[in-house]
């Protein structure tokens, strides 16, 4: 994998075959998400979205403890009390980039996913774990609730029940339960987990890159109370019904040959 480690202070970037890891590089803090993490994770994605090398992205932690321990705490002593909205709102815009990318992304939970941690998972597309990693929003713990999209998020994956006891608690949870829940798609070992996911995404990026993207804007209309998950629906396919890529696909079918998808 080719690493691109000095654009940023706290990330590790690598591109290989398309797909480009993000990797949260603070270990000696668990990976908290300080305000540089923030910014970095903002720039990072924004080259997801504009960089036409990148086909899909993984996001990950550095170091076998965790993939994220939560906001960092000791950024949130000294911040004036009336700052509060500023930064949910950032870490929210943050995560709904993340949410909304054209291109899979995908959460490689390698440890601890705490608090923000827990929620920037839940903003990827879908997320895998090891069989080590923890999950929990223990907000509560510190008089807090979640405030990068935590409180809809969980509940939209793991249902109300369970939210509220997660967050009322803040209970943390094993791999093996998450999946229980739907929080995560797959478990493996610590060693298997960055393979796996690449396994997954091979077989995505194998696939119409056009189609894949309506699909990521289709399922997200399903929570978007501005719209009509079904009539977004009729209007997404009837954009790739016209696409170059569904003539490809559907001709490819019918000549009993392996389409060559050019994303248009
Ligand atoms: N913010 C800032 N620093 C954090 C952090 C966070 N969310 N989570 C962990 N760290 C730091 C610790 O302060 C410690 O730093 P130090 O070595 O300079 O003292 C280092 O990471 C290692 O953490 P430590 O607590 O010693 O590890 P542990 O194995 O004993 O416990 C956890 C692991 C995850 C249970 C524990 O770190 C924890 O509860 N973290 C906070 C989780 C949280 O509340 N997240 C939500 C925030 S809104």
């Amino acid at each position: 994998m080719k690493l691109i480690t000095d654009m940023y202070q706290t990330l590790l970037t690598g591109l290989e075959n398309g797909i480009f890891t993000i990797t949260i590089n603070r270990p000696d803090k668990l990976n908290a998400l300080n305000k540089t993490v923030l910014d970095e994770l903002d720039q990072a994605m924004q080259t997801v979205y504009e960089d036409n090398k990148i086909r899909a992205a993984i996001i990950t932690g550095q170091g076998g403890k965790a993939f994220v321990a939560g906001a960092d705490i000791a950024e949130f002593i000294g911040i004036n009390d009336e700052d509060g909205p500023m930064l949910a709102g950032k870490g929210q815009q943050i995560f709904f980039k993340i949410e909304n990318c054209p291109k899979p992304v995908v959460a490689a939970v390698n440890g601890f996913a705490l608090g923000g941690g827990c929620e920037l998972a839940m903003a990827c597309h879908f997320r895998l774990a090891s069989d080590n990693a923890k999950f929990g929003q223990p907000e509560v713990n510190l008089g807090l609730i979640p405030g990068y999209g935590g409180t809809q998020r969980l509940t939209m994956l793991v249902g109300k029940g369970k939210a509220m006891e997660l967050m009322m608690s803040g209970n943390m949870i094993d791999a093996v339960e998450a999946k229980e829940l739907g929080l995560i798609n797959h478990v493996t070992t610590a060693e298997s987990l960055l393979e796996k996911t690449k396994e997954i995404l091979n077989v995505i990026l194998s696939k119409s890159p056009t189609a894949v993207s309506k699909v990521i804007q289709a399922v997200n209309a399903f929570y978007d109370f501005d719209k009509n998950g079904f009539n977004e629906e009729i209007k997404l396919f009837g954009e790739v019904f016209s696409s170059a890529d569904k003539k490809e696909g559907t001709t490819a079918f019918i000549e009993k040959r392996k389409p060559v998808f050019k994303g248009n």
